[in-house]
């Protein structure tokens, strides 16, 4: 097992476990589970399907009672709609400080869950157990939490660290290869921005079974990566923006196609690839960066090219980037693979990323 420790503050410090079966082993850990008298546990209907009995009756049988919430799967759940009836659901279910919050999903149903942790009772405690590899690597580790609005994703949020995030990379041996290779996006963000060797080792994977066979190895390597930059800039006031590589085009692409054509990670693999482009034509990052980014990329079948969209339109939904200070926006860009840097681009001058 990989056991990590992030610590946010002088009060404040959990576990990220790591291991290939460690879902069958939480009845097993009645120290965590010690000081709740109830444990609800928010998931998914796909999840539910496939795993909610079980972590059900391994919650009871480490000591605390158990309920349980099951959200519809998908993005539109992240919703403050959502929110209220989880709240109800709560209330009902006569939830108290003393009582924690498990959430067992992807990205939204740990987003939504560690939200209502967040905002319940000014604040309860929450464990993660991800079960996609977007949310194993990025999500679940360093507390933000959040919900969508119209105007944008994750508008309405929090910074509320878990008490917990237990991962099982066994999860992903019954996942689409799609949302595989949708997490494969911020699996190769980690290489580019703060591993060179992580970056070498994803080249090497000819097939899936192999890739699969590491991932305990590469998921505890992202999670330790962002764990130091958690540790080091929680709220994102400066080296925690280098986590956002790709995402300022990305957010762009995904919301001018609705969320319906593509995935966060294809997004992110997007942004990825345009801002190499540009920052290498700027002399910011060593030429053939771009090149080496394509291949791997390419190599998980994320998509790399910017499509056609009116500028316009791109404006439009880049101005409601919540990154944007003072008419800047601090974007991620990297020296060469495996060492980012923040550039500075004043509002006027960001449309230039999407020509
Ligand atoms: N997903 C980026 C971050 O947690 O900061």
């Amino acid at each position: 097992m990989k056991e990590l420790v992030c610590k946010t503050s002088n009060t404040h410090q959990y576990p990220i476990l790591i291991e290939k079966g460690i879902k069958d082993r939480i009845a097993s850990m009645k120290t965590l589970f010690a000081p709740y008298h109830k444990v609800v546990i928010i998931t998914d209907k796909n999840v539910a399907k496939k795993y909610l009995a079980d972590m059900e009756r391994q919650v009871r049988a480490a000591g605390p009672k158990v309920y349980s919430i099951v959200i519809p799967a998908g993005e539109e759940s992240k919703c403050m709609g959502q929110v209220s009836d989880i709240y109800d659901e709560l209330v009902k279910c006569n939830v108290t400080r003393k009582d924690a919050i498990l959430t067992l999903g992807g990205g939204v149903v740990g987003d939504l869950g560690g939200f209502c942790a967040a905002t319940y009772l000014r604040g309860i405690d929450f464990i993660q157990v991800p079960t996609s590899l977007l949310a194993q690597v990025d999500s679940s580790v360093g507390g933000k939490v959040g919900i969508d609005l119209d105007a944008g994703k994750n508008l309405v949020g929090a910074f509320h660290q878990p008490e917990a995030v237990i991962i099982d990379p066994l999860f992903l041996d019954t996942l689409d290869d799609h949302y595989l290779m949708d997490g494969m996006g911020e699996v190769i963000k980690y290489g580019c921005i703060k591993s060179q060797g992580l970056f070498v080792k994803l080249m090497s994977y000819a097939y899936h079974e192999d890739l699969l066979d590491d991932m305990e190895e590469i998921v505890a390597k992202c999670c330790a990566i962002k764990k130091d930059v958690v540790e080091a800039d929680e709220h994102e006031q400066g080296l925690r923006r280098i986590l956002n590589f790709g995402h300022t085009v990305g957010h762009v692409v995904e919301t001018f196609y609705k969320y319906k054509k593509y995935s966060h990670g294809q997004g992110v693999a997007i942004g990825m690839a345009q801002i190499t482009k540009k920052t290498e034509a700027e002399g910011i990052t060593q030429v053939g960066t771009y090149d080496q980014i394509i291949a791997l990329l390419e190599n998980y079948g994320l998509p790399t090219k910017l499509p056609k969209m009116p500028l316009e339109k791109v404006q439009e939904i880049l101005f409601t980037d919540k990154k944007f200070e003072n008419n800047a926006l601090h974007i991620c860009a990297l020296e060469k693979v495996g060492r980012a840097q923040i550039v500075k681009i004043q509002k006027d001058q960001a449309i230039e990323l999407f020509r």
